[in-house]
């Protein structure tokens, strides 16, 4: 289902300027590659060193909101590529005056061009969209372009947490994550057996928990040497 594209969305992003650190769009790929090169430097952005935990396709941004806000020692990135669906969490963000939480309106595909080489201390794909078709196998979130992607950003240690409702798109995460240099540390197919006092719901979580669909989580890291 299309979304209605919210009144007024031009100058509410341009209201969220501070909140929104990054806008960038695919015709990026017109430039050669030497100057696609923008990459953000972390320690200005938040004005301290603290960790950066990115999660991408953030949506409206409960998840990452949440987090920051329990954890004010760390540092939160969130990407998302649609602004009709990022202007929420904007809006949210400079609401609460949350000095630790910053978006990237863009696609993941440019990350690589955005983030500094193992700046990142932990990511996470929360009900990233599965994209059943095998035509469209590449613009899953685990497909093998973005995990070396993920290679490129992440520091050594860093793990992957990923959640999602999709069975499909889970038994597909696994095997590529395993086939392209990670490490899978933990895997469930039913968090809410177990639900960890530390879970955090996104907003897709709290529809399919309701659902009463069965919710897949993964932790993995890069493989060692
Ligand atoms: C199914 S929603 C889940 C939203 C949120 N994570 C949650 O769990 O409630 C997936 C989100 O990922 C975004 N998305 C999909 N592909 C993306 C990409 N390549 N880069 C950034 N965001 C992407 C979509 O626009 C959408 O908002």
């Amino acid at each position: 289902m299309r979304m209605r594209k919210k009144s007024n969305l031009e100058p509410r992003l341009e209201n969220c300027k501070g909140v929104i650190a990054v806008c960038k769009s695919t015709s990026i790929y017109r430039k050669p590659e030497s100057e696609r090169y923008e990459i953000v430097d972390l320690q200005n952005l938040f004005e301290n060193d603290n960790p950066v935990y990115l999660e991408i396709g953030c949506g409206k941004g409960r998840f990452i909101i949440e987090n920051a806000i329990k954890n004010p020692q760390f540092n939160y990135i969130g990407v998302e590529i649609i602004s009709n669906v990022l202007i929420s969490a904007a809006e949210e963000v400079k609401r609460l005056n949350l000095k630790n939480v910053r978006f990237f309106n863009m696609g993941a595909e440019l990350l690589q061009y955005t983030l500094p080489k193992n700046s990142i201390a932990g990511l996470y794909l929360n009900f990233s969209c599965p994209y059943p078709k095998k035509q469209y196998e590449n613009h899953r979130l685990t497909y093998k372009y973005f995990l070396e992607i993920y290679k490129h950003i992440l520091v050594s240690d860093a793990l992957i947490t990923l959640k999602t409702d999709n069975d499909g798109f889970f038994d597909y995460s696994l095997n590529s994550l395993r086939e392209n240099g990670f490490e899978i540390l933990e895997y469930t197919r039913d968090l809410y057996k177990n639900l960890p006092s530390d879970n955090i719901q996104t907003e897709y979580e709290q529809k399919f928990v309701l659902e009463n669909k069965n919710i897949n989580r993964l932790k993995a890291k890069i493989k060692g040497e």
